[in-house]
């Protein structure tokens, strides 16, 4: 077992490895460019020991940034020629709203910026340049939280929209089968696309040809549309509500506030925003059933029945009255997903008692450290107190038994997906880090 402060220098040294020099890769080899939560995690971390690189990291990401607001998942690293789908696949260009000079894809990611830009300002030893810093970010997150509301929020109650898989950052959960079952894939319909990811990582541990065939052709429709969202949104088949994109858009609407309180600047509509999205999610989202939320398909006017990890993630934005927060609680504590009586890693993405639950096929099954890191904080705030010790205490075993990896088979402990993985890195440090 690795001392702590050896654990601390090997979470270092993966994020110095994935450094590009503006900004940090997820992972080395399997996605070289930069992927807008992931940069929000990994900023988290650096908030702790490095502000100037924390800073340079969301910086670099915002330069991607369209002029509606649309906060892009990949700004595309130059350097790297081997990955695919590339920048070309997206043709962003068909867009007045892309920005030039950056090469980005066409879709979003969860929003966690505006969190984790409030906590670089926080911890920032140097106060001017953290004030400096949320001068400079404050109307650029103005303006992404607002391209959601004004574009994606389609009922107008508060819950943004996704239209692809790859938005939610759980790229084949169970959540979307339904969903993507739906698209019928005839000849000539998916644009050309190479997949390198499976020379990378074992093929059984990533998504299949079926689901990356009706990933491109999703991709086919933004761009046919010319990224105009109304207009895609009429033509795709696939528009979620997604809970946990919801939850982080709370936290970070909660978060927007605030960063608008310190600077003098007008932070109602933030609230408003965020008591909105939540109200709605409840109202709208839970199950009280299955004592979980659920996402919405707006496309079959019905709720998404998928037990998946994100849907307890509302306790990270305190969403649920207590007696809710209870129910979810109990469903954690089962035998499907994480019983604290039996030796139990952390929370798997997927309920293990599911048919279609895998161990080791990405979002359908293994365990993901962010997604439990959000559980940790949510179940502190809710005061349930021994559970988030278990969960953080498996956050911190996992990469210090198995290396950093990218996700983890719930059973075993064994580490899949990429090695060296940054944001398996940066949670843990921040929780480690925090401490101190
Ligand atoms: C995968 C994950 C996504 C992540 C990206 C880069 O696509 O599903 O959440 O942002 O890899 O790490």
């Amino acid at each position: 077992m690795t001392s702590r402060e050896g654990l601390i220098q090997q979470a270092k040294n993966v994020l110095e490895q994935n450094w590009l020099g503006y900004a940090t890769k997820p992972a080395p080899r399997l996605y070289p460019h930069q992927w807008s939560w992931d940069s929000a995690f990994i900023a988290m971390a650096y908030a702790h020991y490095d502000s100037p690189r924390a800073i340079q990291e969301m910086r670099s990401l915002f330069e991607g940034q369209w002029q509606n607001g649309l906060l892009p998942h990949i700004i595309f690293n130059r350097a790297a020629s081997d990955y695919s789908p590339g920048p070309e696949f997206w043709r962003v260009y068909r867009s007045p709203h892309a920005p030039q000079g950056v090469m980005t894809s066409g879709i979003i990611q969860p929003p966690v910026h505006a969190t984790s830009i409030l906590h670089i300002a926080r911890q920032d030893p140097d106060e001017d340049r953290g004030l400096a810093f949320l001068r400079e970010m404050f109307p650029k997150l103005k303006s992404w939280h607002a391209y959601l509301y004004n574009e994606r929020d389609l009922e107008q109650n508060g819950l943004i929209a996704i239209r692809h898989p790859w938005e939610s950052g759980q790229d084949n959960s169970p959540i979307w089968d339904q969903a993507l079952s739906r698209i019928k894939i005839e000849a000539g319909m998916v644009p050309e696309y190479r997949r390198v990811d499976t020379d990378i990582v074992n093929v059984t541990e990533r998504p299949t040809t079926a689901e990356y065939d009706r990933y491109a052709y999703l991709v086919k429709i933004f761009y046919e549309n010319d990224y105009e969202e109304a207009q895609i949104f009429q033509s795709s088949p696939f528009v979620i509500q997604d809970v946990l994109f919801n939850t982080l858009l709370v936290q970070g609407n909660r978060d927007l506030s605030i960063i608008a309180q310190i600077l003098g600047e007008e932070s109602r509509l933030y609230e408003q925003w965020a008591m909105q999205t939540s109200n709605t999610m409840n109202e709208k989202l839970w199950d009280i059933t299955h004592g979980i939320y659920f996402d919405y398909d707006l496309f079959s006017g019905q709720a998404i029945h998928a037990h998946v990890a994100a849907g307890f993630s509302p306790l990270y934005a305190c969403v649920p009255t207590a007696a809710r927060a209870e129910l979810i609680l109990a469903n954690l504590n089962t035998y499907g997903f994480c019983p604290l009586d039996e030796v139990c890693w952390a929370v798997p993405s997927y309920d293990k008692l599911e048919p279609g639950y895998s161990p080791s096929r990405y979002w359908r099954g293994p365990v993901w450290i962010n997604i439990n890191w959000v559980l940790y904080h949510g179940l502190v705030r809710y005061g349930f107190l021994a559970y988030a010790e278990h969960i953080k205490q498996a956050i911190i075993k996992l990469p210090s038994e198995s290396g950093f990896y990218e996700y983890f088979d719930p059973d075993t402990g064994q580490g899949l997906g990429s090695e060296s993985f940054s944001w398996t890195a940066a949670l843990l440090l921040d929780l480690l880090l925090e401490e101190a």
